[in-house]
């Protein structure tokens, strides 16, 4: 292939997530970006809450039971001339540490947010992480066709809380009952608000005026009319301008109206993101950064999969390809373990199939099979190269549990099972500095994972277990790994602990301890998340 080629197909790629508060529309969005691409046919396939008719990532026994998704999974499609790939996360409250390292492998993100509702929990800790990757943040303001919050205070709520600057490409006029439709700044045209029915494919035909037309004066009513020249004047004079660097370094974030049920206002979206949104970037190694075209084949593992054909009690590492043009046939290089190895079984998932790959290019995520070498950051690469990608942190959990082991003559299946299931990821393991091996503590992201845990230990190890909750909620790395921490003050109601490689750890019951703490030890360092 030449490089042209390998070129041309790398530039049509867009990697991005898609985060949100859970019910704030993520998977309506999803299901509409699908329909654009003419990947689905019908609303409602990709993800079945109810009935479950199809989930896509309906990989574990406990995602079918449950009817939700407990891991992430990825969705390419073609739109236009552009190849998709969706990084889809976890909707449901009980998410995990994976929403976390998807946002790693993505190049942008989508934030979808309730018009009723603002911006809420969840958004801010997923926001937080792809802040701190500087990847540009897309925010499009959902179920306007529902009666919606001032528009400007949405932005407002947006800037306070999440701490980045906004710029409306669009804006609303009303909302609910009197959502008229919504003005393009650039254009300076109005769209008027038309309904598709929920499973529609496409919207039906919709009408343009520009902003002097008497019809649209007509179409809105007065009172409407006249609030939108004035918030127009409001927002040319007052709000931030699109300086599109400033997009693409996270610093300002582009803001989109609509109704994704309704599919208003999703297709002049999905438009202005594509040619907003940059295909992969050079990524950092400690060799300096890789070139997406003109390095030879390169990805790092952000996710592993357990047991997602029970039968083979197999594995699946997710990668994300940074560079180059990924061959199914040829030798590729495991920079952690040294080893020259094929790549077995390579998959992708296209929309609603997972299907067998022999190519795949920089920008996309292939799952292949996993023989117990993989670890979550690893880096692969052709034979010859030996650089590594920067390692993908490890996220601060935020419920604990005792775990208690019920039958003490499985001792060693216990040891293995919950050391494997620590090293895919779904959960951190803990042990009291005083107690030993004996008291193991879990850390989760997400409280389904404590379910997880003891199924997996059940049907795959064989070993029952009991959980005592924890009352911790904040946990904190300490800056300095040689910090003796039994002899920190006001430790009381602090709980020190160490993880697997004999890092301290403290566990808070509040924020207000944390900020204690710090200020009666000098010199502290307390850390959010854990370079690995
Ligand atoms: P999530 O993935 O972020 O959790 O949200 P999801 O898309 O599942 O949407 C949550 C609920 O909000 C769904 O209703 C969905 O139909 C509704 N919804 C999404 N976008 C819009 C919108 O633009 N306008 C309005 N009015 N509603 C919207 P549900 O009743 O909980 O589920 P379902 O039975 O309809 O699937």
């Amino acid at each position: 292939m030449s490089e042209n080629d390998l070129r041309k197909q790398i530039e049509k790629r867009r990697t991005f997530a898609i985060i949100s508060h859970p019910d704030a529309g993520k998977t309506t969005l999803t299901e509409k970006f699908l329909l654009y691409g003419g990947a689905i046919n019908t609303a409602g396939s990709v993800k079945g809450k109810a009935n479950s008719k199809y989930a896509v990532s309906d990989w574990m026994e406990i995602e079918k039971e449950r009817g939700i998704s407990v891991t992430s999974s990825v969705l390419q499609f073609n739109y236009n001339d552009y190849c998709i790939n969706i990084l889809d996360t976890p909707g449901h409250q009980d998410f995990s540490e994976d929403t976390y390292r998807t946002l790693m492998a993505a190049d942008s993100a989508v934030m979808v947010i309730d018009a009723s509702k603002g911006v809420e929990a969840q958004t801010i800790k997923l926001f937080k992480v792809c802040v701190m990757r500087h990847i540009p943040i897309f925010t499009f303001i959902n179920k306007m066709d529902r009666d919606a919050r001032d528009s400007f205070e949405l932005l407002d709520d947006i800037e306070t809380v999440l701490g980045i600057r906004t710029c409306p490409v669009n804006w609303p006029i009303g909302s609910g009952k009197r959502f008229k439709g919504i003005y393009d700044r650039d254009a300076k045209t109005v769209r008027s608000f038309q309904s598709v029915a929920t499973g529609g494919a496409k919207a039906a035909a919709e009408t343009d005026y520009a902003i002097d037309d008497p019809a649209l004066k007509e179409l809105a009513g007065e009172d409407l009319y006249d609030q939108l020249l004035e918030e127009i004047e409001l927002l040319d004079g007052a709000s931030d301008p699109l300086d599109l660097e400033q997009v693409q370094n996270g610093e300002l974030s582009p803001v989109f109206f609509g109704s994704a049920l309704t599919t208003f206002g999703v297709e002049t979206f999905l438009n202005y993101f594509l040619q907003m949104t940059t295909p992969p970037l050079p990524r950092h190694s400690n060799e300096g950064d890789i070139d997406p075209v003109t390095s030879p084949f390169s990805a790092f593992v952000f996710k592993i999969q357990a047991n997602m054909n029970k039968a083979h009690r197999d594995r699946i590492a997710f990668m994300r390809i940074c560079s180059g043009k990924f061959e199914a046939d040829h030798d590729v290089y495991h920079v952690q373990s040294g080893r020259k190895l094929k790549l077995s079984q390579p998959q992708q998932i296209m929309a609603q199939d997972r299907q067998v790959i022999s190519e795949a290019y920089a920008g996309d995520v292939i799952g292949v099979f996993d023989p117990g070498i993989f670890s979550i950051g690893d880096t692969i690469t052709m034979p010859g190269s030996k650089f590594e990608y920067e390692g993908i942190p490890t996220f601060a959990p935020e419920h604990f549990c005792r775990v208690v082991q019920l039958n003490s003559m499985k001792r060693k299946q216990f040891v293995k099972g919950i050391t494997q299931i620590a090293q895919e990821g779904a959960i951190q393991i803990f042990q009291e500095f005083t107690a030993g091996m004996s008291e193991i503590i879990v850390g989760v992201v997400g409280v389904l994972q404590f379910d997880v845990l003891k199924y997996r230990l059940e049907n795959e190890y064989g070993c029952e277990i009991r959980l005592e909750s924890l009352p911790y909620e904040y946990i904190r790395w300490v800056g300095d790994p040689t910090t003796d921490v039994t002899k920190l003050k006001r430790m009381n109601n602090v709980k020190a602990v160490k993880d697997m490689k004999g890092n301290p750890l403290l566990l808070f019951v509040n924020d207000w301890m944390i900020r204690m703490v710090l200020e009666d030890n000098e010199g502290l360092e307390l850390l959010e998340f854990k370079k690995n």
